[in-house]
């Protein structure tokens, strides 16, 4: 096939030269000028035609969804709306599109009805700007921690522990459901099974990300992970991928310097490399903001939101701190909370994660030294023995969008805490061996990017960042 130009690039192109696109239509107006776009930006190339000479029977075949090839022309365009556009005289039909039956008119769908449709909903422009701004989201993040000398580590995906409690996991095993080996005392033998051991699908990289931290000292995981928890929610899905950095020789304020720079610096990158979708997703969201009621609009645009992210220090304060706040809303003294705040220990909610961030300091909050009960097994100890150096960063609409820690290394107080929690140290005295060859203070936390990715388009709904999202009931695509 011919070279063709993307059509990114014929907006900068020279004009009264000869070029070839090719790419879908996305409408065909007066038969005459068509709208094409193949996905390199959000902004649709017009090509003209000059109708009277052309084969009707090929115009009757650009219809919305068609896919072309153009060849033509460049000119500076006469019209509004468009800089310049290309003459055709060369039309070729990659692949007809009936419109009686293609699902994507050229009209406003609901997210609910694309959602149904998700393997036609990046040919939109609502899904094509969030794609693109997702992937310069998963290009940031690698260009973070490569200029800073971190490296990626390649953690399994298929695990043989399942000790991290970070949620509910999905087995992964070749036995025949229907005809289950067991043991002499009913239990499943294992040892049938393909690894030769019960194994799941990971919750987490970490643990194997702290194995790679305490000899690279700076690395990081980039990769799917999956909790079969049965949260239907926007925020919540059963297939999802999380950035771990870990770092030997950091403690809890280190940790906190990262997480916060590290999302300051992948806001910065994308409004500065994704203008044009960023600009059309904050009309976007504007547009579904005038339908809200007054009370649960958002005071701020999305450009001005991810600006305020970037020039404010987030709010650090402990878990303590925070319930005293909690305490003393109004909110919680109204009884507005689901689960009001009563005493210290309690988890915190969404509901009360975004009081804190949205109404309380109206700015992201990093929350630490959590109670120990409501943590995991491997955040360090605090002197008083209640709390843990646990952190959480919580941002405006999203509630948890970070969670982390600095990393029990001392590995007397880790074992006594698995004995406590009932985590089995055989199991994982792989784990423990970093505990005792040569052990160093570390920490780490985890991003869900797709929470991210929410943040930054400013969309509601987790399963509209995702190309094919997975959650309980539904597995498609
Ligand atoms: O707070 P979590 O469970 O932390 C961990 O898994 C640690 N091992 C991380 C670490 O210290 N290395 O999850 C981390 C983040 C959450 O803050 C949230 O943004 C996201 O992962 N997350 C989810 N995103 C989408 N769907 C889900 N079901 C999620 N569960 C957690
Ligand atoms: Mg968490």
């Amino acid at each position: 096939m011919a070279k063709r130009t993307r059509i990114k690039d014929i907006f900068s192109a020279e004009t009264e030269k000869r070029y070839t696109v090719m790419g879908w239509v996305r409408t065909f107006r007066n038969n005459q000028f068509i709208a094409l776009n193949d996905g390199s930006c959000l902004s649709n190339l017009q090509a003209v035609v000059d109708f009277e000479n052309w084969d009707t029977n090929l115009l009757k075949r650009i219809t919305t969804g068609a896919a072309l090839r153009i060849e033509g022309n460049l000119i500076t365009s006469q019209g509004k709306g468009q800089t310049v556009e290309l003459v055709a005289d060369k039309i070729e039909i990659l692949g007809d599109c009936d419109p009686e039956i293609y699902p994507l008119q050229p009209k406003k769908h609901s997210l609910e009805f694309l959602r149904e449709i998700a393997h036609l909903r990046f040919r939109t422009n609502t899904f094509s700007a969030i794609f693109r701004v997702r992937h310069a989201l998963a290009f940031a993040i690698h260009k973070f921690f490569n200029d800073r000398n971190f490296v990626y580590i390649h953690s399994p995906i298929v695990t043989g522990s399942d000790a991290e409690g970070a949620g509910e996991m999905f087995q992964v095993t070749t036995l025949d459901l229907n005809q289950i080996p067991r043991n002499e005392d009913g239990n499943i033998n294992f040892k049938k099974d393909f690894f030769g051991k019960a194994t799941n699908l990971t919750v987490s990289g970490q643990l194997e990300a702290e194995l790679g931290a305490l000899a690279l000292c700076d690395v990081y995981t980039f990769g799917p992970t999956f909790r079969a928890e049965n949260s239907n929610t926007s925020r919540h899905l059963a297939e999802f991928w999380m950035i771990e950095p870990e770092v030997a020789f950091n403690d809890l304020n280190d940790n906190m310097d990262l997480a916060e720079d590290m999302l300051k610096y992948l806001i910065s990158y994308v409004l500065e490399y994704c203008a044009e979708d960023i600009a059309f997703l904050e009309q976007r969201l504007s547009e579904e903001e005038k339908v809200k009621p007054q009370a649960d609009r958002s005071e701020m645009a999305l450009r001005d939101k991810l600006k305020f992210c970037i020039e404010n220090d987030f709010e650090r304060l402990t878990y303590t701190e925070a319930i005293d706040i909690l305490k003393n809303s109004t909110p919680n003294k109204k009884g507005k909370f689901q689960y009001p705040i009563e005493k210290w220990g309690a988890d915190l909610q969404s509901e009360h994660e975004r009081y804190l961030v949205e109404k309380h300091f109206k700015k992201p909050v990093i929350l630490t030294n959590y109670p120990k009960e409501i943590k995991a097994f491997y955040m360090r100890m605090d002197d008083d023995d209640k709390t843990v150096r646990a952190m959480d960063v919580l941002f405006p609409g999203i509630g948890e969008i970070i969670g982390g820690s600095q990393r029990e290394e001392r590995y007397d107080k880790l074992v006594k805490r698995m004995e406590e929690m009932h985590i089995p140290t055989e199991e994982m005295s792989w784990f423990l061996d970093t505990r005792r060859y040569g052990t160093v203070p570390h920490a780490g936390f985890g991003l869900g990017f797709e929470r991210l990715v929410l943040f930054v388009t400013g969309m509601t709904n987790i399963r509209d960042v995702i190309p094919f999202p997975r959650f309980p009931g539904n597995a498609e695509f």
